[in-house]
């Protein structure tokens, strides 16, 4: 009856539906699943956030419509916040703008930016929206591999030169879904000069910038000189303080690339619900307070999840943030194959590494976002399976 627009058909098939439906089939028998494929937080939102929008919910001014671009309220706190954690000052009118998550600013950005036709430079491995937005743009994603070798980091050097003229965005995402790698100050400067050179738009997904272990800090691109020229920044308030659900992020950085994203928004949706952004400015007021807690479960979990792993005899180095563990696969399985496997005899849900693009074949991801116990019993299951 109906025939969907080629922007639909032209997205990759999904590879995690094979998986899903044999979950719930497994599921249904009454195995007890123990889920490790979402990276959607176990824990709640912390209470004082909660308290802060309960109060907000009775005030009639908030709601009416919010406006688009964001309370002033919320950018003013985001701009403190930069301040503070990478002493980089933004101007809150211009260089901020708050989204309905950082999935809604990361989508609509392509529509901003990319015209019928124009290259953009997707690392594979990655988050699935990068390169799905490009495709809703009509643009040409040009993968960038991500290999162990690299340390799971983009070569640029490599991207033939003819490539790099037409490029028009990098996406980058450090600390890395799905590879949980890391990238240094050095690295991005190398990004800097790349996108000086060829005129590109660098835009870097930060979502899990406070996701981070043993004292390691990761970087935001604008602490590098002449990053603001070329550079957007998204951020999301989903992992920091387990908030997915609430659906509120923001982007900072370059002000004609937020101007550009805000012309799209301004004419998709109409804002963040405002008692959502007051309780994202109460969520910045304290990231620390937050962010310290969640880092020290997440350090035990990945310690455990990590140790045991490598009982059951796999190779896996315990990384320096984000929830995920990106882990080899047996060498005789495929990605699927393996995942399959833990399914059906484990009980025990991870995402096969090939459904976040073909360099991931060879590898699964695991989500940190059980809790102890669990965990344990996952790995006392894999252990009896033996591997
Ligand atoms: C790399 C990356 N960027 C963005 C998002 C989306 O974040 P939000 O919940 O703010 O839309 C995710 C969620 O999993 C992610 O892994």
């Amino acid at each position: 009856m109906f025939t969907l627009a080629e922007r639909i058909k032209q997205l990759p098939p999904y590879l995690f539906k094979a998986i899903d439906q044999k979950k719930k089939a497994i599921a249904a028998t009454g195995v007890d699943i123990i889920d490790l494929g979402i990276g959607d937080p176990d824990l709640p939102t912390p209470p004082h956030i909660v308290e802060a929008m309960v109060q907000a919910v009775r005030d009639p001014a908030n709601h009416r419509y919010p406006s688009y671009s964001g309370m002033e309220d919320f950018k003013v706190a985001i701009a403190k916040w930069y301040e503070d954690r990478f002493s980089v000052t933004l101007d809150p009118e211009n260089e901020v703008i708050a989204l309905i998550g950082a999935k809604e600013g990361i989508a609509n950005l392509s529509l901003a930016f990319l015209n019928p036709g124009d290259c953009a430079l997707i690392p594979a491995p990655a988050y699935p929206v990068y390169n799905s937005g490009t495709h809703f743009a009509g643009g040409n994603p040009y993968m960038l591999p991500l290999y162990k070798e690299n340390n799971f980091l983009p070569d640029l050097v490599s991207i033939p030169d003819e490539i790099a003229h037409a490029a028009t965005i990098l996406w980058l995402n450090y600390p890395n879904n799905p590879t949980a790698a890391v990238a240094d100050r050095h690295f991005f400067e190398e990004v800097v000069t790349f996108a000086h050179t060829y005129h590109i738009m660098v835009c870097n997904d930060l979502t899990y910038s406070e996701i981070a272990f043993d004292g390691y800090k990761p970087l935001s691109i604008l602490e590098i000189q002449g990053a603001r020229d070329i550079g957007i920044e998204f951020h999301s308030l989903s992992k920091t303080f387990n908030m997915t659900g609430w659906r509120i992020g923001f982007a900072v950085g370059n002000s004609e690339a937020i101007e550009g994203l805000g012309a799209i928004k301004s004419n998709i949706d109409s804002g963040i619900f405002q008692a959502i952004q007051v309780a994202g400015v109460e969520a910045l007021r304290v990231v620390e307070e937050s962010s310290g807690a969640m880092q020290s479960i997440y350090t035990r979990r990945r310690d455990i999840m990590v140790n045991g792993l490598r009982k059951c005899g796999f190779t896996v180095n315990p990384p320096k943030a984000t929830f995920y563990l990106w882990v080899a696969v047996p060498d005789s399985y495929t990605s699927v194959d393996f995942t399959t496997r833990l399914l059906e005899e484990a009980g025990v849900v991870v995402t096969p590494g090939n459904g976040f693009g073909d360099p991931g074949e060879g590898y699964i991801r695991l989500a940190l976002t059980k809790d102890e116990s669990r965990l344990v019993e996952a790995i006392e299951r894999i252990q009896n399976i033996g591997i």
